[in-house]
């Protein structure tokens, strides 16, 4: 029995490697605690990088419909956008006051854009604090994220010990839980799926413009009577992750014997995207044209979530010396 929390950024509509990587992954472990978990749109972080209001609000949205498409529970579980908590961004400030300038110098958000130092916001520059706000903020326990949040999740343990070692033990320290990067979802063009490469597939979205993508797969000119090696063909990796095991081994002796055509292998795959995600398709129609619907269960979770931030944050100004016990009506 633990509490999960993790966040996702709003930086664009979530693409089938997020989806498969780290949406349905969270959802499973957060389902698989009594308690529920808290999951939120780190809107508040997509500011380090998004200047347009109408794309930051669309890009939120979208992600909201996407989690809750994949089968998130919003009565379970405390589903929330990040900015309605604004309690989140006073914790930050007080980690802030906590955290060593060289250890975000070395955070490799921060170092990877140290080149061109006048593009570096002190927003970029102290990201990782405020994400130590959002998780010590609900007592987290587990955090299911990949890998390269490795360090952001050992610089919210060093905060958070500092904490404790200075004011007394007031913040839960929490484990990060890797997700298998057994699966990196190639993208069509080959390499890693990313937004950043324009090589995504929306399995949620429209379906003919699903189906031009997944033509447009690149593969190798193997004409088609000769055999052809499953293990190095994107279209046959991302069938494998999508289609029934049955149906993928099927696929795998066709590439084997020969006589099978790489046009054939995507209209197989079109198929598979289409009716795996078809019931999600469809949720995810029904939520993004319904944004007073979106907006109704962001702010029933929000009340939830403010509800737990609140009593923290009561704990920490009163550890701090900022108001007096009896101000804050909290009893030590
Ligand atoms: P990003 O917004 O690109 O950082 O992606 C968020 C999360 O989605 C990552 O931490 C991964 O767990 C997952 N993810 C992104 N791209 C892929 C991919 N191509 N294959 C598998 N998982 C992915
Ligand atoms: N930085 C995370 C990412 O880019 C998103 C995030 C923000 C997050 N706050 C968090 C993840 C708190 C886990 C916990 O993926």
């Amino acid at each position: 029995m633990s509490r999960v929390l993790t966040g996702i950024q709003s930086s664009g509509k979530p693409h089938l490697g997020n989806l498969l990587g780290a949406i349905l992954p969270a959802i499973e472990l957060a389902d698989a605690q009594a308690e529920p978990a808290f999951l939120f749109i780190a809107d508040l972080h997509a500011l380090t990088t998004i200047r347009d209001p109408a794309v930051l609000r669309e890009n939120t949205y979208a992600v909201a419909a996407t989690w809750l498409a994949a089968g998130l529970n919003p009565k379970r579980h405390v589903f929330f956008r990040q900015s309605d908590v604004p309690e989140v961004c006073e914790l930050a400030w007080y980690l802030g006051c906590l955290t060593p300038y060289p250890m975000l110098a070395n955070a490799h958000s921060f170092k990877e854009k140290s080149a061109n130092l006048a593009e570096v916001s002190a927003g970029l520059f102290t990201y990782p604090v405020l994400m130590a706000a959002d998780i010590l903020l609900y007592q987290t326990e587990l955090v299911p994220v990949g890998k390269d949040q490795k360090q952001h999740l050992e610089i919210t343990r060093d905060i958070a010990g500092a904490f404790n070692r200075i004011y007394g033990e007031l913040f839960t320290l929490p484990e990060p839980i890797f997700r298998e990067e057994v699966m990196v979802l190639p993208g069509i063009d080959g390499r890693k799926m990313s937004k950043s490469y324009g090589n995504t597939l929306d399995p949620l979205g429209d379906l003919n413009e699903l189906y031009k993508r997944v033509k447009r797969i690149v593969t190798d000119s193997t004409p088609i009577d000769q055999p052809k090696n499953p293990d190095t063909c994107t279209v046959f990796k991302l069938y494998s992750v999508v289609a029934p095991p049955a149906a993928v081994e099927e696929m795998r002796q066709r590439y084997l014997a020969g006589g099978y055509g790489y046009g054939q292998a995507k209209e197989a795959l079109y198929e598979a995207l289409r009716e795996r995600f078809a019931p999600q398709r469809e949720a995810y129609q029904q939520w993004i044209s319904d944004k007073e619907a979106l907006e109704a269960i962001l702010r029933g979770g929000a009340e939830r979530a403010r509800s737990e931030a609140q009593k923290t944050l009561q704990k920490v100004r009163e550890a701090l010396g900022l108001r007096s016990a009896v101000a804050s009506g909290f009893r030590v």
